[in-house]
C-alpha cells in the first residue's frame, strides 16, 4: 500500500540562493490555459466566501474570486457583471439549470467557468462539459474539480479541462473523510494530478486544507500553479454575510460565519437535506482580506528566497521536500510554552 503525504508531513529544504530583494521574485502564474494572475491565490466558490465584493478585491490583489453558484441565475450573472478589471469568474454545477446559467454567466462577462462539484471525476461531469462545450456561445475557460489522482486528472484533461482543481476532503470544513473514508493527503494528491496535468500542459490549483502561507508555499512547491481559499479569507470583510457580536462591550467579539457548502446549514437554506458532508461555524471578524494576502505574498516571496528561485516555474522545479517525524512536526510550530 502506498503511503501518502499531506503538508505537516513536509518542510522544504533550503538551497543556495542570489535573491537579492524578495520583492523581485515574480509571483505571477496561471489559472487556466488562457487566463494568468498576478499572484497565486484564488478564493474559493462557497456563500461564506466569495461573492461580489470579494471577486473585486482578489481581482485588485491580483488573483482571482470565484463567485459561489448557490444564488439565482439572474443575481450570480449581475454580480459577474459588476466585477471589473481582468477576469471574472462563477461556479456552476452538473445538473438542473447548469447549461442555461453558464451561458447567462458568460454573456455577464464570466470568463472562467468553474464547474464545482464534489467528485469531478464523474460521468455526469463529462457530459455536462460535453453540453457546455457545444451548447454555450462566447469565449471561456473551463476550471474542473474537485479531483485528486492521476487518473481523474487524465480523464478530465481528455474531457477538455482548462484548469484542474485538487483536493478531496481536505477541507478545514469538510467531514468527507470522516463519514465515508475518501480523500488523499493534499501533497501526494498534487504531486500525483501534476505529473500528468504538466502532459497536457492544464494548469493545476490546490484546494482545500491550507492553513498558513507555509502551507500555501508547499502546495505551490509540490506544483500547483494556484492555491485556492476557504478558511485563510474566511472572516473577513470582502467575505458575504453580516458581522455579530458576542459578549457585552468592552468585552464583546465581532464574528462572521463560515460554512461548508455541504453542510447541514447551507443545504436547509437551498432546501436540501440529504448527503450532508461539512460543517458550520463562526469566525472572529479579521478585517480587510488585503491584510491577510499581502501576508501570505510575503510568505511566498520568502520562501523563494529560501529556495532561490526568481519566479514560481523555478520554484517549483527547485522545491525539495523531506519528509518530517512527529518531532518536527512539533519542532515545526512554536512550542516554548
Ligand atoms: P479550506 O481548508 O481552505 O477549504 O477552508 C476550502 C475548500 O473546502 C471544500 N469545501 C467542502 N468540502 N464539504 C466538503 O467536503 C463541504 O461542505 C465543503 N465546503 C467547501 C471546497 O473545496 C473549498 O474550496
Amino acid at each position: 500500500m502506498k503511503e501518502y503525504i499531506t503538508y505537516d508531513d513536509v518542510q522544504i529544504v533550503p538551497k543556495v540562493s542570489d535573491i537579492k530583494h524578495r520583492s523581485n521574485c515574480d509571483i505571477s502564474t496561471r489559472v487556466t490555459k488562457n487566463w494568468e494572475l498576478n499572484i497565486p491565490i484564488v478564493s474559493s466558490p462557497m456563500d461564506t466566501v466569495t461573492e461580489v465584493t470579494m471577486a473585486q478585491e482578489m481581482n485588485e490583489l491580483g488573483g482571482l474570486g470565484i463567485i459561489h453558484r448557490f444564488l439565482s441565475i439572474e443575481e450570480q450573472s449581475s454580480q459577474v457583471s459588476r466585477v471589473t478589471l481582468g477576469p471574472s469568474s462563477a461556479a456552476i454545477g452538473v445538473t438542473g439549470d447548469f447549461v442555461e446559467r453558464a451561458q447567462e454567466l458568460v454573456q455577464s462577462g464570466c470568463k472562467i467557468l468553474c464547474i464545482d462539484v464534489a467528485h469531478g471525476h464523474h460521468k455526469l461531469v463529462k457530459e455536462a462539459m460535453r453540453r457546455i462545450k457545444n451548447e454555450v456561445t462566447g469565449k471561456f475557460d473551463l476550471l474542473v474539480g474537485n479531483i485528486a489522482t492521476k487518473e481523474a486528472t487524465r480523464d478530465i484533461c481528455n474531457w477538455g479541462a482548462d484548469g484542474i482543481r485538487i483536493g478531496i476532503g481536505g477541507g478545514s470544513l469538510c467531514s468527507t473523510r470522516i463519514q465515508t473514508g475518501v480523500g488523499i493527503p493534499m501533497v501526494s494528491s498534487i504531486w500525483d494530478c501534476v505529473s500528468v496535468s504538466d502532459e497536457y500542459n492544464v494548469p493545476c490549483v490546490a484546494d482545500g486544507g491550507i492553513r498558513s502561507s507555509g502551507d500555501v508555499c508547499k502546495g505551490l512547491g509540490a506544483g500547483a500553479d494556484c492555491v485556492m481559499l476557504g478558511s485563510l479569507l474566511s472572516g473577513t470583510k470582502e467575505t458575504p454575510g453580516v458581522i455579530t457580536k458576542q459578549g457585552i462591550w468592552p468585552n464583546e467579539v465581532l464574528q462572521k460565519k463560515y460554512r461548508g457548502s455541504a453542510s447541514v446549514e447551507s443545504k436547509m437554506d437551498r432546501g436540501e437535506n440529504k448527503n450532508v458532508e461539512g460543517y458550520s461555524t463562526t469566525i472572529p471578524y479579521k478585517g480587510k482580506v488585503k491584510r491577510i494576502v499581502q501576508d501570505i505574498i510575503s510568505g511566498i516571496r520568502s520562501s523563494m528566497s529560501y529556495v532561490g528561485a526568481n519566479n514560481i516555474e523555478e520554484y517549483q522545479s527547485k522545491c525539495e521536500f523531506v519528509k518530517v517525524t512527529n518531532a518536527g512536526i512539533v519542532e515545526a510550530k512554536p512550542h516554548l510554552l
